[in-house]
């Protein structure tokens, strides 16, 4: 079982030629609503992936909240675990150029209001968290896992600021090339990094992009590439890398093979707009 600690949003988005610069306004195309949020992007992929699930978050009592909540229900994930917050629903607003690369401003609404008080261990299983939910809340859920002996997975994403405690209770730290500075607390290249903090024996997976992704661990290293896709939107590209890898290790797949499952849902998440609407399934994952 995993179960996952994180934000639910819904997300709007919006299609420009070009992200416009500071105090630049550019036209856009129509708006669109779509589910969105870390947490519930990771959970749905972890799900699809073909693993059990569980959602730890809230979302308000208001109409985003259905919408952003409608996948989720669909596939499956055990929304036990959700509250109902006086806050409105988290909101992403989250425009995208023409070669799919994006800006996000985040309005955390009811995703403030998590508590890990709402989270109950599993012997035996995953905890899948990000960084959108209060931090002290997010620690004190990773403390609770680490106590049940559950395996840990922290998504360093969003950057900014990742506390020295939130990488000593993760069994595995998945970061890009930009939130890997963070986690180790100092500047350097990315893949250096990435070897040095798994050094310490925990499992460091950098996510490259179009490169693909690697993971280290003591002195080994391993490597996946992307798939090659037509390029849409990135937006939850790294969310669905992330629930899929939980997914490969929750079946029992070695860290090598989890990596390449990862990098391929990754991939395919990318061929469609908005966080969600490309999630791949596992039969499409194993045949990218
Ligand atoms: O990682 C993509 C997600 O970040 C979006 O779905 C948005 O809601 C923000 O949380």
């Amino acid at each position: 079982m995993i179960v996952v600690f994180g934000s639910i949003n819904i997300d709007f988005l919006l299609r420009v030629a070009r992200l416009p610069g500071e105090g630049e306004t550019v036209a856009g195309q129509d708006v669109a609503l779509a589910p969105g949020g870390k947490g519930a992007n990771q959970a749905l992929a972890a799900r699809k992936a073909g693993a059990a699930v569980k959602l730890v978050g809230a979302v308000g009592n208001d109409a985003f909240a259905d919408l952003a909540l409608a996948n989720l229900v669909a596939s499956g994930v055990d929304l036990s675990g959700l509250r109902r917050a006086k806050r409105p629903t988290g909101a992403a607003f989250i425009t995208i150029d023409d070669t799919g690369r994006n800006h996000i401003v985040l309005s955390p609404g009811a995703n403030q209001d998590v508590r890990a008080a709402d989270f109950a261990p599993v012997a035996g299983g995953i905890l899948l968290v990000q960084r959108e939910l209060p931090e002290g809340e997010t620690l004190a859920a990773l403390r609770k896992a680490k106590d049940a002996g559950m395996t840990t997975i922290v998504n360093a994403a969003p950057s900014s600021g990742f506390a020295a405690e939130m990488r000593d209770l993760a069994d595995i730290v998945i970061a890009n090339e930009h939130e890997i500075a963070d986690v180790a607390g100092r500047v350097d290249a990315p893949e250096a990094l990435a070897v040095d903090l798994a050094k310490t024996g925990k499992t460091i997976v950098l996510t490259l992009g179009a490169e693909g992704a690697l993971a280290a661990k003591g002195g080994q290293v391993w490597r996946a590439p992307a798939s090659k896709v037509n390029v849409v939107d990135t937006t939850g590209a790294g969310d669905t890398f992330c629930g899929a890898f939980a997914a490969a290790l929750a079946e029992g797949k070695d860290i090598g093979a989890a990596l390449a499952f990862a990098a391929a849902a990754g991939s395919l998440a990318c061929t469609g707009l908005g966080a969600q609407s490309a999630t791949p399934d596992r039969a499409a994952i194993l045949k990218a």
